[in-house]
This record gives structure tokens, C-alpha cells and sequence, in this order.
């Protein structure tokens, strides 16, 4: 992860390098990417890159065929790279958090400007609140969600929201990359009643089982996890 350049305003560009496979086995033509993350240097959420987004980001970029053409939202987004990713892999993307952080909405908005994705919509979306902005968005096939449960008392919130999203589009899934911060948070039986499955997919299968990743140091020691939340079962779709 380079640090490029840091201006007055406190704002650090970040570039992340996405590559083929493994970094060391990449040869000058395989396929890669660079994303520019302007973070701010504050210690609040969604001001700059946490762990878990450069994980997802590495399983968007290892399944940038599934995504090319689709329609992908990012929930609770912050500086946006698992997004930005899937819109520079042909996505058409939503990118979205809460509606009453505007200067999260920002940070959305500024690593679009980054990349030259200024057509990228913004919009508020408070987890758990079935609000316009919800019922506006277009047909989905990917939703995606970085570091999201992080906060027990959010979890509940979160999967009402990605379960109403579910039901509006049965066949769309919710790719989210989790920090294990305690041993007792679960949210097992909040999935079985927004009738909601599981699957674990292990970092190994798209090579992110390493503590640097696309360039950067981040995933570091942390105990990421990977999963894809579907609708249980095709009676209520
Ligand atoms: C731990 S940060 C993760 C940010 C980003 N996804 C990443 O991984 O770099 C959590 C994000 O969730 C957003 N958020 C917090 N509460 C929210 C809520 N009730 N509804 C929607 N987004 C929320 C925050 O603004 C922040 O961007």
C-alpha cells in the first residue's frame, strides 16, 4: 500500500494493487488493478480502510467475471474499495451508508472522484429502516459488506435490511467480510429468522489467506472472515 500524497486537509491517498493469483507469481501481463483511497485522517468509522474491505476487495477482484455487467450495492460502504472494485471490474454500482452520516456519504462520494467513477450513485441507507432510498434502487445481483458487524447491537439491523433486499431479488447475494472480534457474538440465529443461509468461504480459496494483500499490510494478524448470505429457501422468494 502506497502512501501517495497527503495535503492540508488531512486527507491520505492510498493506492491498493490488485494482481493475478499470487503477487510474486504475476507476470507484467496478467490482469491488475490499482484503486486510489483517499482517507481522512480521523479515528471514526468510515473515514478510512479497515481490514475486512481489503479482503472482500481481493474476493470481488478474484470474481470480477461474476460481477462484470451486474448490479452490486455496497451497504455501510465508507471509503468504498470492495465497490470500487467491482464497478472497475464493468459493475453498475450503488454505493451506500447510513443516512444520517453525510460525511460518510462524502467519503463514498471522494473515492469515486478518485477513480473517475463520478456517475457512481450515493445514497443513504441506514441498516434496518425500509426508507425511499431502499424501495428506489434498481434490480440488484451482488451486495456487498465490509466490517458491517462490528457492533452487536447493529447485527439485527443489518440482516433486515440485506433480508428485504433478498426477497426483492432472490437470486442476488450478500458478499460480507467479518473481523472476529469476540468469541461470543453469533449471528446464527438472527440468520435462521430472517430466514437467511450461510456459507463460509475460506481466504485460501481466492488467495487472501496472507497478511498483505493488494499492496497493502492491512489484513495484517486480524481474524477475517469471508461469507455469502442467501435467501434459505426458494418458498418465501
Ligand atoms: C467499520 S466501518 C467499515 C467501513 C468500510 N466498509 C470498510 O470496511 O472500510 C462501518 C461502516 O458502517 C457505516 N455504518 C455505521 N452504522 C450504520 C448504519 N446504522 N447504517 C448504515 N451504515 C452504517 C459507517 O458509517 C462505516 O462506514
Amino acid at each position: 500500500m502506497d502512501i501517495q500524497e497527503k495535503d492540508d486537509c488531512n486527507v491520505a491517498l492510498k493506492l491498493f494493487r490488485f494482481e493475478e493469483k499470487h503477487e510474486e507469481d504475476a507476470t507484467s501481463d496478467a490482469p491488475s488493478l490499482t484503486v486510489s483511497v483517499p482517507e481522512i485522517l480521523d479515528p471514526q468509522y468510515g473515514m478510512y480502510v479497515w481490514p475486512c474491505a481489503v479482503v472482500l476487495a481481493q474476493y470481488v477482484w478474484m470474481h470480477r467475471d461474476h460481477v462484470h455487467g451486474k448490479t452490486v450495492l455496497e451497504l455501510g460502504a465508507g471509503v468504498s474499495l470492495p465497490g470500487i472494485v467491482a464497478a472497475k471490474c464493468g459493475a453498475n454500482l450503488v454505493l451506500s451508508d447510513s443516512a444520517e452520516l453525510p460525511h460518510c456519504l462524502d467519503n463514498c462520494r471522494r473515492t469515486c472522484e478518485a477513480n473517475e467513477l463520478c456517475s457512481v450513485p450515493v445514497v443513504g441507507i441506514t441498516w434496518g429502516r425500509i426508507a425511499p432510498e431502499l424501495l428506489l434502487l434498481p434490480p440488484l445481483d451482488f451486495i456487498l459488506g465490509s466490517d458491517v458487524f462490528y457492533e452487536p447491537k447493529d447485527f439485527e439491523d443489518i440482516l433486515v435490511t440485506v433480508s428485504f433486499l433478498l426477497r426483492r431479488n432472490p437470486e442476488a447475494q450478500f458478499w460480507t467480510a467479518y473481523q472476529e472480534r469476540s468469541s461470543d457474538w453469533s449471528i446464527e440465529a438472527l440468520l435462521h429468522k430472517w430466514n437467511l443461509t450461510c456459507t463460509d468461504v475460506p481466504l485460501e480459496n481466492f488467495h487472501a489467506d496472507k497478511q498483505h494483500l493488494a499492496s497493502s499490510a492491512l489484513p495484517g494478524t486480524h481474524t477475517i472472515q469471508m461469507m455469502i448470505v442467501c435467501l434459505k429457501d426458494t418458498t418465501s422468494r
